[in-house]
């Protein structure tokens, strides 16, 4: 049997899809990347675990891709399969003020979500336009917060479809950095948040908005910030002071706004991305002597597309 049919037998619950190839630019921010063999929206935790059962016995490659908020696929695409998770694996319950979320929960729907219920803790996520999996996975920050802090435990399925739930330190949370890929999926997390005024929380929820839309480009399309701030800089700054604002290669540019953001102006492929990602590099190496590092993730870019 081909690995295309079999997998398309697990997918059987209302809610769930699949469709081969599918264009990967039409699932992250960057719009970028070609086709992966086959792309998966999966609702349920029976399906997902089937799916790793598969993925082990199969040997074929699985990418989950949150929101591709965070993400550049290449222009050769990715074969194998990549997947969102959608449906109960994107809930939201809240008890008090423990809150349980799926991996697939988009972090602004979140942010606003606890704003309005008056539980303080996610409102610098209103402005991250990724899943809640994704900020588990990078511990995903901005304005001095980041997810992990609001973490009591992450759950999280292993290739045999087991699910095991980890404490906020067994999921060893860093800058930009966590434990947890190691894990063939991340599914969720219990977060605690603190009770407060839900107008207050709401306020500040907004002006942080507000702080990204004055400080960041938001029409373009982009991948939020490219690289990884060294300690005590920030790469944005450093990027700036290299004169680098507004360089171009092909149709991707470093914004005028913000230095940290690649913006995809005029049908950038992944090759131009990754070109102007070198020409950073050099140029701030050789203006200030600090390397930067990549904080996006990349998809499709092995030998072998995966
Ligand atoms: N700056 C410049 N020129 C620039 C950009 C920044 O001089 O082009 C200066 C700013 O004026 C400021 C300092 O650098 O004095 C820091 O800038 P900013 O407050 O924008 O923060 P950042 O360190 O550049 C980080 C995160 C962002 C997050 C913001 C806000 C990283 C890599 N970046 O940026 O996160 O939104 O703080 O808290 O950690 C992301 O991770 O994708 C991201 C966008």
């Amino acid at each position: 049997m081909d690995w295309k049919d079999a997998v398309s037998e697990i997918i059987t619950q209302p809610g769930s899809r699949i469709r081969f190839r599918e264009p990967l630019a039409k699932h992250t921010h960057f719009g970028i990347g070609g086709e992966a063999t086959a792309y998966i929206e999966i609702s349920t935790v029976s399906e997902l675990a089937a799916l790793a059962r598969f993925h082990k016995q199969w040997d074929v490659p699985v990418a989950i891709i949150g929101r591709g908020s965070n993400l550049l696929v290449s222009d050769t695409g990715f074969k194998g399969i990549s997947i969102r998770l959608v449906g109960a694996l994107a809930k939201l319950e809240v008890d008090g003020k423990v809150v349980s979320v799926g991996a697939g929960l988009s972090l602004p729907k979140l942010s606003k979500t606890m704003s309005r219920g008056g539980l303080s803790g996610v409102e610098f996520a209103f402005g991250i336009p990724g899943s809640v999996g994704g900020a588990l996975i990078m511990n995903a920050g901005a304005w001095g917060s980041n997810f992990g802090d609001v973490v009591r435990n992450v759950t999280v399925m292993n290739d045999t479809g087991e699910l095991i739930t980890l404490t906020h330190d067994e999921a060893r949370f860093e800058y930009r950095h966590s434990g947890l890929d190691a894990y063939f999926c991340v599914t969720g997390a219990t977060l605690e948040l603190e009770p407060g005024d839900a107008d207050a929380i709401t306020a500040q929820m907004q002006a942080f908005y507000k702080q990204k839309v004055e400080t960041q480009p938001f029409a373009e399309e982009n991948a939020g910030c490219m690289f990884k701030n060294p300690p005590g800089d920030s790469a944005g700054r450093l990027i700036d002071i290299s004169g680098l604002k507004g360089y171009r290669i092909g149709g991707a540019e470093v914004s005028t706004v913000h230095g940290n953001f690649i913006l995809n102006i005029d049908n950038a492929t992944a090759e131009d991305v990754l070109k102007l990602v070198a020409y950073i590099q050099a140029q701030v190496r050789e203006k200030t002597g600090v390397s930067l590092q990549t904080e996006v993730k990349r998809l499709g870019f092995d030998a072998k597309g995966e």
